[in-house]
């Protein structure tokens, strides 16, 4: 049997997920962990490298973030899923690779100016956010990761860890890693009840556990066609935000209904608010019953245990790159001892 290819993604601990971070990453993480050996993980080293300053969040994040994983369908049966943080060899790698990666490499990372700049409550000229591209390269090589599905912002990210991975074998002279390849998430921005990008920053976001009450208000404000005034005045599905959730989480038949009705204003804004209210709490249903029976300390257990198996697979990488820097201590005392008969 071939080994099965791995897949490697990660999200920052930032806490509960909305319906962007379900649309742009989580719904394809649950498709892929039925085709591959999948490992994926909450990031909490990384969303340490800019709340230095006041971690006090990042834990209780990280347990909310991953309940809301287990309640979309990641399923600790079919994927590793594990804390970045409780597998410590991230670190160690990271130390090793900081030895070969090149400053202007990092330092010319497109997103490392603009974090740096848009952040800029935050100081971020430190060590440590520096090193954030180097970071999640090895999260993802150090599970030797085919591939890793992320979004189109990741991608200079994946570049430079292809960089780092050729510049390895070029140095050390042994094939360890696979070249990371992006598997970019299909899947158009999910806009916010403002019609912006749906972000946590911005407060125009729907949670995957908001209660139903909470999704019928957060409908009643989202903004639609800005140019029908009048309940009569014929509707523009293509401009309006409320379509954009229809064909994401309508049925079909809902979503021609709703594009003929609106069309023709034999409905009116605020009853297709109420409609689309009603199709986003259905399709939810199945997360909100899942989650009604995850309670924290499971959620503690299954990182506890997707933690233990991600160290058997580092484990094994680190031995391969301790071989490969030659500070493998065992080889070295056979070779010293060797060498002490043949003088003897
Ligand atoms: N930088 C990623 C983000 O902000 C999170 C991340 C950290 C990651 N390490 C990773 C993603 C490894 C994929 C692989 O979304």
């Amino acid at each position: 049997m071939t080994e099965q290819k791995v897949v490697l993604s990660g999200m920052r601990s930032t806490g509960r997920i909305h319906l962007g971070n379900y649309f742009g990453a989580l719904k394809n993480w649950v498709e892929l962990q039925d085709r591959y050996r999948c490992f994926y993980f909450a990031a909490d080293w990384h969303a340490l490298t800019s709340d230095y300053a006041d971690p006090s969040q990042i834990a209780g994040n990280t347990l909310e973030m991953v309940t809301d994983w287990l309640a979309a369908g990641l399923d600790p049966e079919k994927a590793v899923i594990f804390v970045q943080s409780m597998v410590p060899d991230h670190a160690e790698l990271h130390l090793l690779l900081s030895m070969m990666a090149p400053l202007g490499w990092l330092e010319r990372v497109p997103t490392y100016k603009e974090q740096m700049q848009q952040l800029e409550t935050k100081d971020l000229s430190t060590y440590g956010f520096l090193g954030y591209p180097l970071l999640q390269t090895v999260d993802i090589i150090i599970y030797r990761a085919h591939f890793v599905p992320v979004g189109e912002d990741q991608s200079s990210h994946l570049e430079i860890s292809r960089e780092l991975v050729r510049r390895f074998h070029f140095l050390y002279g042994t094939e360890v890693f696979p070249e990371p390849q992006i598997l970019l998430t299909p899947t158009p921005k999910v806009p916010g009840l403002d019609g912006r990008k749906m972000s946590k920053s911005y407060g125009n976001a729907i949670g995957l556990s908001d209660t139903p009450d909470e999704i019928r208000a957060k409908c009643k404000q989202m903004f639609t066609d800005p140019e029908r005034l009048l309940r009569k005045d014929p509707g523009r599905p293509e401009v309006c935000n409320l379509f954009q959730f229809h064909k994401l989480m309508s049925p079909p038949e809902v979503q021609e209904r709703v594009e003929h009705q609106c069309r023709a204003a034999e409905i009116g804004c605020v009853d297709d608010k109420k409609l689309l209210a009603q199709m986003i709490i259905d399709y939810l249903e199945p997360m909100r019953r899942r989650r009604a029976e995850l309670d924290p300390d499971t959620v503690y257990d299954i990182l506890l245990a997707g933690s233990q198996k991600a160290r058997e697979r580092t484990a094994e990488t680190l031995d391969l790159v301790r071989g490969a820097l030659g500070l493998d201590y065992r080889k070295a005392l056979e070779r010293a001892k060797a060498a002490a008969k043949v003088t003897a």
